[in-house]
């Protein structure tokens, strides 16, 4: 996810540029870039670091500069560096660009090999080479722009300035936001209203496929398959959000955003391995010969990591038959663990920067380990010094409670299950076929799970006085209710316990009394029976059960609160489960009167022990 911005007007650009990325820097914040026309050409700045650092590049005085566009970047292809930060330019064309164009190394190979010099490592810079390669073959602005996007495939949202078009700005929107700002005589585009509410409140939110000419004559908006342009008037608004509101598009807070983002999240993490998981492998250079022979797999993370390498476990060992070993990271780091040479070892970490995941990947790459990194940020330590990494794709998490990259961590390990499966020949084509369908399924059930649950604050309006919380779950939703605790007592700062369900009688039932909160995890699936006898158990103590389940006709008049999700497959289903208790805490935190974005004691990365 990255922030892109552009103005044209009466003004000099480069202020409101400035100004406009460093609203956005919550977007990306690894590098950053501005382009303007100078009257002569397009000039360029760009940089590693955040906005301040472009800031000291910029030229001063500032030029008279009526026409440009910035970028700051949240790295999905090429690390955070100079040469990968936006805008990308080829023969006199600069772009800048939000969001995957997933078939970026065909066209790359294409365009080197009808000669053309690329400067960066990122998927983005084949749309300026592309364009200028039709404008060389004498095609119209508009026409290089449309066959340029007729050939990306993914998500985008792209600025874009042509030196010999020096009082024009073109942008495109196809799955990633895009709005054009109208102020008095100027105008602007960004990839949300959060750059621009200084400037204007009068937006039009661009649609898919569309592209939006912005010249001296004003704006001219149409859908690139089309020669019909839209009347800009009727698709403006009026927006009167104050721009921290609109940071979080409306949402009051960071996390609450978050938790609604993972249906996208999920999407952009598994898209581009779905059609052939075992291609993770490959890039691993994890070998049929090498794959059958691995006779364990090492996972080490911390927190809500560590819960997502538990589901993995579940996941690996069911569909794959590798047994997994999953450790806290620092424990495993002090333990002189015992690694087999040319073992297996993947840590798990949203930041790449957690320091005690770090040691012990760094413990096991030095006793002969291969490592593998499921990490959120290109450029951390983790992903650069693991021997191989696979991205969780859900762009900058700034709620200190992880959640969508907890559910993107699982959708990468389900992905990695089912190419471990395919290699090892324990998973059929068939077998594997449903398991890649059911898994393009999961975010639109997110979706729907996010729309059933809007009664959750009404619940949480109720346990917001409760003195503490028991969560249970059983197998591969056991990691689910640890998540659940986690999450309810690092927001609202309530002491709450996961367990497995099987464990009541081995002590936890002694903590039910009249109206303690239990809230169960409790799918139709083949330990609902179990499940419902540990249900029985806390209602015949006076235990408060709110149970979560795919089934609510099993559980009606069984429990206290029906908790409804959609029904997914079984080694699925934690990633529908988990979304009622990630809701259940923010609402409980936040009527708390807590600082759910940031609460007390916690950082969002822990970088020391
Ligand atoms: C989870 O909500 C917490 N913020 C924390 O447990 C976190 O998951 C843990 O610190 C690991 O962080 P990482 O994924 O960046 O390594």
């Amino acid at each position: 996810m990255c922030g892109i911005v552009g103005y044209i007007g009466r003004r000099n650009s480069l202020p409101i540029l400035v100004d406009g990325l460093k609203r956005l820097e919550y977007r990306g914040y690894d590098s950053a870039g501005i382009a303007f026309q100078n009257g002569k050409g397009i000039e360029i700045y760009k940089t590693k670091g955040k906005i301040k650092d472009l800031q000291k590049i910029l030229p001063h005085p500032t030029p008279d500069a009526m026409v440009g566009l910035g970028h700051t970047r949240w790295a999905t292809h090429g690390i955070p560096s100079s040469r990968n930060a936006h805008p990308h330019s080829a023969g006199g064309i600069a772009v800048v660009h939000n969001g995957i164009i997933e078939n970026y190394r065909n066209l790359r190979s294409h365009l080197i090999a009808e000669g053309h010099k690329f400067s960066s490592d990122t998927d983005t810079e084949v749309i300026p080479q592309m364009i200028s390669g039709y404008l060389r073959k004498k095609l119209p602005m508009k026409d290089a722009i449309k066959e340029t996007i007729a050939h990306l495939r993914g998500t985008f949202a792209i600025g874009i300035m042509n030196e010999a078009h020096p009082k024009t700005l073109f942008s495109i929107r196809k799955g990633s936001p895009l709005v054009i700002g109208i102020g008095d005589g100027e105008f602007f585009f960004a990839s949300d209203v959060s750059a621009l509410l200084p400037y204007t409140r009068k937006f039009i939110f661009m649609e898919d496929g569309q592209i939006c000419t912005i010249g001296e004559e004003g704006i001219e908006l149409r859908y690139l398959d089309s020669q019909e342009t839209t009347p800009a008037e009727e698709q403006a608004v009026e927006i009167d959000w104050t721009p921290s509101m609109a940071e979080k598009e409306g949402y009051n807070h960071f996390m609450l955003k978050e938790i609604h983002e993972q249906p996208r999240a999920m999407m952009d993490t598994i898209r581009e391995w779905t059609e052939d998981p075992v291609r993770i492998l490959d890039e691993f250079g994890l070998t049929v010969r090498r794959t059958i022979g691995l006779n364990k797999l090492q996972v080490v993370a911390c927190g809500t990591s560590y819960h997502a390498a538990l589901v993995g476990k579940y996941m690996i060992e069911d569909i794959a038959r590798i047994p997994v070993d999953v450790e806290i990271a620092s424990e495993f780091r002090y333990k002189s663990p015992i690694i087999e040479h040319d073992s297996l070892f993947i840590s798990i970490t949203q930041s790449g920067e957690t320091a005690d995941t770090l040691a012990a990947q760094r413990e096991a790459k030095k006793r002969g380990a291969r490592t593998l990194t499921i990490c959120n940020v290109v450029g951390s330590t983790s992903s650069r010094e693991a021997d191989s990494v696979l991205y969780t794709r859900t762009g900058p998490e700034i709620g200190v409670a992880s959640t969508k990259a907890f559910t993107a961590q699982i959708g990468a390990l389900c992905l990695l299950s089912i190419a471990l499966g395919i290699r090892t020949g324990r998973l059929t084509p068939g077998e594997a076929g449903t398991l890649r369908s059911q898994l393009l399924k999961i975010p639109a059930f997110m979706e729907k799970t996010l729309k059933m649950n809007s009664g959750i604050e009404e619940l949480a309006r109720t346990l917001i006085y409760s003195k503490t919380f028991l969560y249970l779950g059983r197998g591969i939703n056991y990691p689910i209710a640890l998540e659940g605790a986690l999450k309810l007592k690092e927001i609202s700062y309530i002491p709450a316990t996961g367990y497995p369900a099987g464990e009541m009688k081995h002590g936890p039932i002694a903590l039910i009394e009249e109206g303690l909160p239990v809230v169960v995890v409790a799918p139709v699936d083949n330990l609902f029976e179990k499940t419902l006898s540990n249900i029985e158990e806390v209602k015949a103590r006076g235990g408060r059960v709110i149970a979560i389940t795919d089934e609510p006709a099993s559980l009606q008049d069984k429990v206290d609160d029906l908790i409804v999700v959609p029904s997914a497959h079984s080694s699925l289903s934690p990633l529908v489960n988990v979304i009622p208790l990630q809701l259940l805490a923010y609402y409980i935190g936040m009527l708390r009167g807590c600082d759910v974005d940031q609460p007390r004691n916690l950082a969002k990365s822990v970088t020391v022990e």
